[in-house]
């Protein structure tokens, strides 16, 4: 930047780069993509809070795919960040609606925030909106981004423009955003964040020194989109898996399909404890996740029981480690060795993703089954929960093509590891169900 940026907005808030653009933009579907850390939500969301403060009785919709993901995410930078403060206070000129889990945010001059997730989409696609945002727009289908642009024309007709508004990062570069003519895409820089560069110099801040190097230290496909913004496909992926097709709904698991628990160890690397559900076509689906570093095998037992209580775990298939087992059993969980063949348990991982005659794969993950966010791998932008990791499980030579018994790369694959081997489990007695079908055992 030639020249420092400002626009000094009534809250206070300065913005540069692409987020100054973005105050200035009124293109009717705006997006701002860039690297972590950019300021693009907050730019975002101070936005869609300034359009309605200044237009009287406007309706704005504030949203990401699930509700619980944007209350851990965007709904604390707007609470913290964007209000003058906390809408719980008593000094507080917005009034919130539904307690901790807000449903909508009531403004002084008639103005209204509703609050949603694309997975209660009755409660927030009902009704028509001035303004809307979307946080993590690359998580939404092409379907879901027109089904709200259709609630966004003007008909609320309480302001002089209309706009979507979303923010999201890099993805893949076949990415319906990348192919959208309507969308207005901006890309936003770490030197827009005035946390991490001075805007009057261009000198990186204390902040900026720290935040930079933990980018600089990642690798991969995650280096590429998370630090240098690109929208790169992954290359030489180990599991063809598509968030469209994979990753689902929660819904109620009912009460008689068979439950079981698949354990990766970790201490200095997360602890990986998946539950498991199957279906009575032999289906299974990842219904909650324990990821988490810094934690003894004690305390993660004493989790894990809590965590199961009123529910049948059929088993628990675990990884080798002696010590840490025999932990597990001394605190109520016994454990199964699990099959930790890599090629064997690869292919037959892949063969469930695959889609089947029916038009379905036979494995599931249902969206938000991460228990708690570990705190430290989420600032130093590691794998949260298994979902992530799958764009970092790669091949290692795929340029010069792979050889059969050629391995992934031995990083970020706990949650990798530990679904191979609850699916290994299940093939381990799919091929003995076989027999016992064909009548050569009886009585399994
Ligand atoms: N213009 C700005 N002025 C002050 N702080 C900012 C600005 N832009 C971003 N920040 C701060 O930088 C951090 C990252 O911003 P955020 O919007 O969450 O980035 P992104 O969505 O791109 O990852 C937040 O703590 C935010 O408050
Ligand atoms: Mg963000």
């Amino acid at each position: 930047m030639n020249q420092v940026a400002i626009y000094k907005n009534p809250s206070g808030f300065n913005v540069y780069g692409a987020a100054k653009v973005l105050f200035a933009c009124k293109d009717p579907e705006v997006i701002i993509s860039g690297p972590y850390e950019t300021g693009k939500t907050r730019a975002a969301l101070t936005k869609i809070h300034l359009l309605l403060s200044k237009y009287p009785q406007a309706r704005g919709l504030m949203l990401r795919k699930t509700y619980k993901s944007l209350h851990q995410s965007a709904l604390i930078t707007f609470e913290k960040r964007v209000l003058p403060c906390p809408s719980d206070s008593p000094q507080s000129p917005l009034r919130r609606f539904g307690g901790e889990k807000p449903e909508w945010y009531d403004y002084p001059n008639g103005s209204r925030l509703v609050i949603g997730g694309l997975d209660n989409p009755d409660k927030i696609l009902s009704s028509e909106y001035d303004f809307i945002y979307v946080n993590q727009v690359e998580e939404l289908t092409l379907d879901e981004w027109e089904k709200l642009t259709a609630r966004c024309t003007g008909r609320a007709g309480n302001a002089p423009y209309t706009q979507i508004i979303g923010d999201c990062q890099p993805a893949s570069q076949l990415h319906w955003i990348l192919k959208r003519d309507r969308v207005t895409l901006l890309h936003s820089r770490h030197q827009d964040n005035p946390m991490l560069f001075d805007p009057q110099t261009h000198e990186l801040t204390i902040q900026g020194r720290k935040t930079m190097d933990t980018l600089d230290a990642l690798t991969g496909i995650r280096k590429k989109r998370g630090r240098d913004g690109l929208w790169v496909s992954v290359e030489g992926q180990v599991y063809e898996f598509e968030m469209a097709i994979h990753l689902i709904d929660r819904f109620e698991i009912p009460k008689e399909w068979i439950r079981f628990r698949a354990i990766d160890f970790g201490y200095t690397n997360p602890f990986v404890c998946q539950w498991w559900a199957v279906d009575s076509d032999g289906r299974l689906y990842l219904y909650r996740e324990i990821y988490m570093t810094q934690r003894t095998v004690r305390i993660h037992a004493k989790q894990i029981l809590k965590l199961s209580l009123n529910e049948s775990i059929s088993y628990t298939v675990a990884d080798h480690d002696a010590e840490d087992r025999a932990t597990l059993e001394e605190n109520g969980i016994r454990t199964r060795l699990a099959d930790k063949r890599i090629s064997v348990g690869i292919e037959a991982v892949a063969e469930r993703l695959k889609l089947a005659g029916d038009g379905k794969p036979r494995i599931f993950f249902l969206r938000d089954s991460l228990v708690e966010t570990d705190q430290d791998l989420e600032t130093s932008y590691q794998p949260t929960h298994t979902i992530q990791e799958f764009s970092d499980y790669i091949y290692p030579t795929v340029r010069e093509g792979k050889s059969a018994d050629e391995k992934p790369i031995d990083k970020d694959n706990h949650g990798m590891d530990a679904k191979r081997y609850a699916v290994m489990s299940r093939a381990q007695k799919r091929s003995l169900l076989g027999i016992v079908a064909q009548g050569k055992v009886k009585g399994w």
